[in-house]
Formats: C-alpha cells, sequence, structure tokens
C-alpha cells in the first residue's frame, strides 16, 4: 500500500522533468532576435482577421449588403431559383471577397516588417529585445527602447537615478496558442523591471505610439476592436507599473 504513493511521485516527478521550461530573458543572438521580432510580424498580419470580421459585422457594410442582395432578388425573382441563388451567393462572394482585398494591407504589412531597421534607433543602437523562452521556442517578446542616460553607464560622481530616462514599449506581441495563459503581463512586468534598473524606479514607461499593431490601413470607423485593445494593453501597463515590475 505504502509502494502507490511513492509511484504516483514518480509519475509526477517524470511529467515535470518533460515539461519544458518558461523563462524571460532579454536576447542577445541575432537569430534569437529575429525569431521573437518574427512574432511581432506575425501579429500584424493577424490583425486583417479581426479587421475583417470589423469590416463584415459592420451595420453599415451589413446594410450594403442587404441591398446588394435586396437588388439581385429584384432583378432575377423571375428568373427560376436556380438563378436567383446563385445571383444572391453571388453577391455575398463579391461583398467577402471585396472585404479580403479591402485587409490585405495587414500581410503587405507584415512582409515589409524589417527585423533589424525596426530595432535599431537613429543612433544606431539596437533596442532591448525581452523574451519568453519556453523550452527551446521564443514564444513571446517585448521590444523596449531605453532613452536617457542609464545608472550604470554614468560616472561614480552622478549618484541620483536618472529623471529623464524613460522606457518605450515598441513591440509587445505573444505567439497565438499561448496567448492569455499571462505571458504578456509577465513580458510587461519584466519590461519595468528593466526600465527600472536603467534609470531608477520612478522612472516612466509607455507604449510607443506607433508601435507595430498601432496601423492600420482601414478607415477608422472600422478601429473600435482595436481601439479597445490598446485601452487594455495601456491598462495591463499600469498594473504592471503599479507593481512596480514584479509579478503577483
Ligand atoms: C497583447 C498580447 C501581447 C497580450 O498577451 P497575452 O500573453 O495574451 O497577455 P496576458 O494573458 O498576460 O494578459 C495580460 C493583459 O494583457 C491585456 N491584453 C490581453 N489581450 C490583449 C490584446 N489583444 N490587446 C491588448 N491588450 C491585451 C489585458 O489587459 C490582459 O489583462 P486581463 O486579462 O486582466 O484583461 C497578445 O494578445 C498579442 O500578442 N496580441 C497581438 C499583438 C498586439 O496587439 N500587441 C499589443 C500592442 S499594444
Amino acid at each position: 500500500m505504502a509502494g502507490k504513493p511513492q509511484n504516483d511521485n514518480h509519475n509526477a516527478d517524470d511529467a515535470l522533468a518533460d515539461t519544458p521550461a518558461l523563462s524571460y530573458r532579454v536576447v542577445t543572438r541575432d537569430q534569437e532576435k529575429q525569431d521573437a521580432l518574427h512574432l511581432v510580424a506575425d501579429s500584424i498580419a493577424q490583425q486583417r482577421q479581426t479587421a475583417s470580421a470589423a469590416i463584415i459585422f459592420n451595420p453599415l457594410c451589413i446594410a450594403g449588403l442587404f441591398a446588394m442582395c435586396a437588388g439581385a432578388y429584384h432583378q432575377y425573382q423571375h428568373a427560376g431559383l436556380g438563378t436567383l441563388m446563385t445571383m444572391i451567393c453571388g453577391s455575398i462572394i463579391l461583398y467577402l471577397s471585396f472585404v479580403r482585398f479591402y485587409t490585405s494591407g495587414y500581410i503587405q504589412r507584415a512582409e515589409e516588417f524589417k527585423w533589424k531597421d525596426f530595432i535599431t534607433g537613429p543612433d544606431g543602437k539596437q533596442d532591448t529585445v525581452i523574451a519568453a523562452v519556453y523550452g527551446d521556442n521564443i514564444i513571446g517578446t517585448v521590444v523596449l527602447r531605453l532613452e536617457g542616460e542609464e545608472i550604470n553607464k554614468k560616472k561614480k560622481d552622478a549618484v541620483q537615478p536618472s529623471t529623464v530616462g524613460r522606457g518605450i514599449i515598441r513591440a509587445w506581441t505573444t505567439k497565438m496558442r499561448y496567448r492569455g495563459k499571462g505571458i504578456g503581463s509577465d513580458l510587461l512586468h519584466y519590461a519595468v523591471q528593466t526600465t527600472a534598473r536603467a534609470f531608477g524606479p520612478t522612472a516612466s514607461v509607455e507604449f510607443d505610439p506607433d508601435h507595430p499593431n498601432s496601423k492600420h490601413p482601414i478607415p477608422d470607423m472600422f478601429l473600435r476592436t482595436f481601439k479597445k485593445r490598446q485601452q487594455r494593453a495601456d491598462k495591463a501597463l499600469r498594473q504592471a507599473l503599479n507593481h512596480q515590475g514584479k509579478p503577483r
């Protein structure tokens, strides 16, 4: 009887040993940076789905679709059921193709995204790339630009923490299938910690208003979901700052 719990413990230990470790660190090798920034490019392309849904279900666009279908009905109501159904389905296909074409700008932007140019500042210095690493895979990233004179790089007599230094989050992404599990939040906490280490605990951290997920090739009227996401992101960053970068 006493042997069974021991077996269970062994099984549990084995299962844990097989689980890859999740860690957060600043990546320094070019290949790792490229992998991390690949996630950012992917996230730009993924925005197409959200944009398409926003257009497809927009009341004005739906009204347009109904008008097209009504026009097809009016025109072909006496031409037989087959013709009528073909014309109505054709209208729907046309509508969806238009949306697909209209949102293709996201794919183009993702393809044009050059990771090295993106992380290289005007002074030639590269941004800090923080990655969530699960086993051997990079599954999330924050690109952080540290603007100002860092404490440890100042001369010895300058002991005051920098009041002008700030951290700018230029990109923040988690791989699709790992979203909603707290990885993005941990990355923000890590970014806050990294900024505090560079400039002192009072340094500010903010999102770059021109981050890659903020640019949209579609009109403002379809951006409600994206604006809500930005508000959630701002809230998550405020929380990380309130916790001073220590995940709860
Ligand atoms: C934003 C993103 C990085 C969040 O990563 P995640 O691992 O899912 O985040 P977490 O599970 O740790 O959630 C932390 C907080 O992030 C915020 N958040 C979640 N999804 C979000 C989204 N799509 N956009 C903005 N903020 C989001 C929420 O405030 C959440 O806290 P809550 O659950 O209490 O509401 C991820 O959804 C993503 O990669 N999105 C695509 C890229 C993008 O839009 N980046 C934002 C640029 S500002």
